[in-house]
């Protein structure tokens, strides 16, 4: 191989390894709910918000639901004990799926942000993002989706 090829997979390598670690573990923090689907809405466990961590519990943030009927994820996020709000990841503006971090939801098209209770935040977007209403008892939290 020659010496400037080999130099430049190398440098390759160096940069792709650490990114792919990143990646990796940002996939990691994304969790999938399974949730039960009733006429009027879905209805997971509490114990969904929580994980093992070498042995520790730890809460997660928030959790990720499949909806077949919307064709974009919902995300509950607790936002207090006992308090969730749900929204669906569809951007307002021209209907991207959004991004998760930081706090806040993201749009990869053009740059919108949403606060993690569905409020607008950042344009181009103009309306808040949908969401729906929850309910929770000592075990379940409930989702209206209908
Ligand atoms: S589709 Fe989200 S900002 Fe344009």
């Amino acid at each position: 191989m020659e010496r400037r090829k080999f130099i430049k997979n190398c440098s390759f390598a160096a940069v792709g390894i650490p990114m792919i670690g990143t990646i990796l573990q940002s996939c990691g923090s994304i969790y999938y709910a399974t949730t039960s689907q009733s006429k009027t809405g879905l209805t997971l466990s509490k114990s969904e918000f929580w994980e093992l961590k070498k042995d520790k519990k730890i809460e997660r943030k928030f959790v990720m639901i499949q909806s077949n009927k919307f064709g974009f994820p919902i995300c509950l996020y607790k936002i207090k004990d006992d308090q969730y709000v749900a929204s669906l990841l569809k951007c307002t503006h021209r209907g991207c799926e959004l991004n998760v971090g930081g706090g806040i939801y993201s749009c990869p098209c053009h740059g919108s942000e949403f606060t993690t209770q569905g409020k607008l935040l950042e344009g181009p977007a103009d309306e808040d993002l949908q969401t729906f209403i929850t309910k929770s008892d000592n075990e379940n939290i409930y989702i209206k989706i209908s």
